[in-house]
């Protein structure tokens, strides 16, 4: 039973969807070509909301959490930087928004800070994903039992109706997701 990692993985491919497009609009960027603020106060939507909010928020207080409790420390060095880098995360997009007020003015500061922020933030998370597919998942596949996984699918499938994220988030994400797309097509 593998329902749980597959879970977060399929929400990683969701997550690098948008991970594509704000390396490619930093692309544009770097060579004069403006993107509109809109896009990215969409695309930071979607990361504070699924990527922050829901994604990480299942992996730290409700995966490692258990296994944490499970393996007696065993993973948490693994887990110590993850946690590390979801919090890196949170801060280049706090760093973005930052950006973001003063970038629609062409204020070449604001690009700056845009550039870099964007920069690390796209680089982070993909390796982020990269270490959790591929080492991470794995491993704590290994480790939990088969009950531990229902309970942990069960618990997943809770945060779907979290309140604070008013309902069906994968599939209101995606529908964003779907929308940057379009958005960076059509400029
Ligand atoms: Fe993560
Ligand atoms: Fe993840």
């Amino acid at each position: 039973m593998m329902i749980v990692t597959q879970i977060l993985t399929t929400e990683h491919q969701l997550i690098l969807k948008v991970l594509n497009l704000l390396k490619k609009s930093r692309e544009e960027l770097e060579n004069g070509r403006m993107i509109s603020g809109l896009f990215y106060e969409k695309a930071m939507n979607f990361c504070s909301e699924f990527a922050d909010q829901f994604h990480h928020f299942k992996e730290e207080f409700l995966l490692f959490g258990l296994l944490s409790y499970k393996k007696k420390g065993a993973l948490d060095s693994v887990m110590g930087t993850l946690r590390y880098q979801h919090e890196s995360c949170r801060h280049c997009i706090a760093k973005i928004r930052q950006a973001l007020n003063k970038y629609e003015e062409n204020d070449e500061m604001a690009i700056t800070l845009l550039l870099e922020s964007l920069a690390v933030y796209v680089s982070l998370l993909r390796r982020h994903i990269y270490l959790e597919d591929q080492i991470f998942f794995p491993m704590a596949e290994k480790a939990l039992s088969i009950d531990e996984k229902k309970s942990l699918a069960e618990q997943f499938a809770n945060e779907e109706n979290r309140n604070d994220l008013k309902g069906s988030v994968f599939e209101r994400n995606q529908i964003i997701a779907d929308e940057l797309v379009q958005m960076m097509k059509f400029r």
